[in-house]
């Protein structure tokens, strides 16, 4: 049976669930690929911390011992940040890997370059996971959306700031609490600016944007604040519920965007959607309006997108014809 190889840039949240549900899906790959699948390789940064990864993994802090890996066919890349992420992809791209990326503040600016290098290269990038975790917007986007026009993207793209605002209104409480009860459930990272100042919805828009409307707004020019600017007493006695909604549309030949709270009533199609969870509505010219909800975090549901983007590409024919 052809051995389909990949390594793995970073073992957090994300890198743990990816290597676990390649682990533990041995069987159900090769029915789907007709090819075993191997880790073969991981790259971390600190080299003290303890590991559970088979012995015969390669783990290193050395991007170039990767690269030198005889025969590999896709990287699964869920590291911090764009700096030297996508110096690491242009090279593994130029050597014939596929790429799979949860990493949206790096997509989010270089997606587009890296896209055409990958065509230029042949080989695939998948991001699905950058967006909403294992809602799978960018797949309904891509191929069951082809022939409609989208006309405009509302969405709840962070589940942190959504939990506090869900949180705060229910329980009356003050904003620093539900921040505190966020981080101990995992929800909010220790640093949570990201997610509080509307930071990571913004970049997934910006994902949405270049997708849905093949470009992206100029950033300076979109109007974007996170929770952490509404007064918590307006959030308790408001008669409605805040959401933070990111929010883009075609005006003529302008791309319109927004990520900021919004007061909604029980009339808007993100008011029902509490919690933790994400929700995209995406408005069309032919199917209408379309909302799809679920988790949009997490090591499980994150993987689930990496992974399942990675079945596509090994599915497609272009990918299996150079397996060994
Ligand atoms: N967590 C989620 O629910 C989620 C959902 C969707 C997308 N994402 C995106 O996925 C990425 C990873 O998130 P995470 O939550 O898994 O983060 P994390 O738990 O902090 O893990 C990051 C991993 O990347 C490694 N790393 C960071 N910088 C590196 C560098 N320059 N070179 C080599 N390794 C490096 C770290 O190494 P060490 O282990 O040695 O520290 C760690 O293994 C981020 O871009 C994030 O935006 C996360």
């Amino acid at each position: 049976m052809p051995i389909i190889k990949a390594a793995l840039l970073g073992l957090g949240t994300v890198g743990e669930g990816v290597y676990e549900v390649i682990q533990t899906s041995q069987e159900q790959l090769k029915k789907l690929l007709g090819a075993e699948v191997k880790v073969v390789g991981i790259l971390i940064q600190d080299p003290e911390k303890q590991r559970q990864v088979a012995k015969d993994v390669l783990v290193t802090t050395d991007f170039e011992e990767i690269l030198a890996i005889p025969g590999l066919n896709v990287i699964f890349e869920s590291i911090i940040g764009d700096d030297p992420t996508v110096s690491y992809l242009k090279r593994a791209i130029e050597q014939g890997c596929h790429i799979i990326t949860a990493n949206k503040a790096m997509f989010a600016k270089h997606g587009a370059v890296l896209q055409q290098k990958a065509l230029e290269h042949d080989v695939e990038i998948a991001f699905e996971a950058t967006v909403a975790a294992g809602v799978p917007i960018i797949r309904t986007i891509k191929q069951q959306l082809q022939i409609n026009k989208i006309e405009r993207i509302q969405g709840l793209l962070n589940g942190t700031s959504n939990f506090i605002l869900t949180e705060m209104r229910k329980n009356q409480l003050p904003f620093s609490d539900v921040l505190k009860q966020a981080q101990e459930l995992g929800y909010a990272e220790a640093d949570p600016t990201n997610d509080v100042e509307g930071y990571d919805a913004f970049y997934k828009l910006m994902i949405l944007s270049q997708l849905a409307f093949g470009r992206q707004p100029n950033w300076d020019e979109v109007d974007l604040s996170g929770i952490a600017s509404i007064p918590n007493e307006q959030i308790r006695t408001a008669s409605g519920r805040y959401k933070h909604i990111a929010e883009i549309q075609k005006v003529g030949n302008e791309i319109k965007a927004s990520v900021k709270p919004v007061l909604t009533d029980e009339n808007h199609p993100l008011y029902n959607v509490e919690g933790v969870d994400n929700a995209i509505v995406l408005e069309t010219n032919l199917a209408g309006k379309i909302t799809i909800q679920g988790p949009g975090a997490g090591s499980k549901p994150t993987a689930s997108a990496m992974i399942e983007d990675f079945i596509h590409i090994f599915q497609s024919k272009k990918a299996t014809s150079v397996l060994v």
